[in-house]
């Protein structure tokens, strides 16, 4: 999962998440992090209102997404990823819960959608992988809509700082106070992550 100090072009995904390395991202995480998406996929249940519409940043093989729509079948739920490769294996493995799960390529400097389209953004240990941590905080903050929250999952050496430094210097995600959780997650692979709660203010 870790591949930070690989060269990356802005806009190109690391190599780790294109052709084969791709699919063996997929194959192991499906294996080995199932609890970890459990934990994550139980929090963003517990969060989301009803028929919210929910965006995973980062999704990767859309593991995550996967097991919120066995959670929550009101939710409408949208995957983006840098990587054309992982959206091709997320959208073979979102298969399964039809139309209300999607993915599509994109980045999280420069989000494919309008604004205001989500009520919930989550993303799990994709921000470790962000070229430009800084330039993510206005779309996102862009996409959600008032009110709405944002969640990162990250290890604890992810730059969650230059989000909440660049939140705070252009006045963004400035609605309920900031809050930062270690988190158990009952794998032995990855006992802990970190999570970051941020939110838009309300009308
Ligand atoms: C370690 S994987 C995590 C995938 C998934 N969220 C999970 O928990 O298994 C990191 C993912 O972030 C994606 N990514 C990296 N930089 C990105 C960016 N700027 N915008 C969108 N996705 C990005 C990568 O392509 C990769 O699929």
């Amino acid at each position: 999962m870790h591949t930070r100090g690989t060269a990356t072009r802005h806009n190109e995904p690391e190599r780790v998440f294109q052709g084969r390395s791709s699919r063996i991202y997929d194959r192991l995480t499906g294996l080995l992090l199932r609890g970890v998406y459990r934990r994550i996929a139980e929090d963003i249940a517990d969060a989301a209102p009803d028929g919210a519409a929910v965006l995973d940043v980062g999704t990767g093989p859309g593991r995550l997404l996967a097991e919120i729509a066995r959670r929550r079948t009101d939710l409408q739920l949208t995957g983006v990823d840098l990587s054309p490769d992982m959206i091709t294996l997320a959208e073979r493995n979102l298969r399964p819960y039809g139309a209300r799960v999607s993915a599509r390529t994109g980045d999280v400097t420069d989000l494919p959608f309008p604004d205001a389209s989500f009520e919930l953004i989550v993303s799990s240990f994709s921000l470790h992988h962000w070229t430009e941590p800084e330039s993510a905080v206005p779309e996102l903050a862009r996409v959600l809509t008032p009110g709405g929250r944002l969640y990162l999952y990250d290890l604890r050496f992810a730059p969650f700082t230059n989000v909440v430094t660049a939140a705070r210097e252009r006045s963004l995600l400035t609605g309920r106070p900031h809050r930062s959780t270690l988190i158990r997650t009952g794998s032995p692979l990855l006992p802990s992550c970190v999570r970051h709660v941020m939110s838009n203010p309300a009308r």
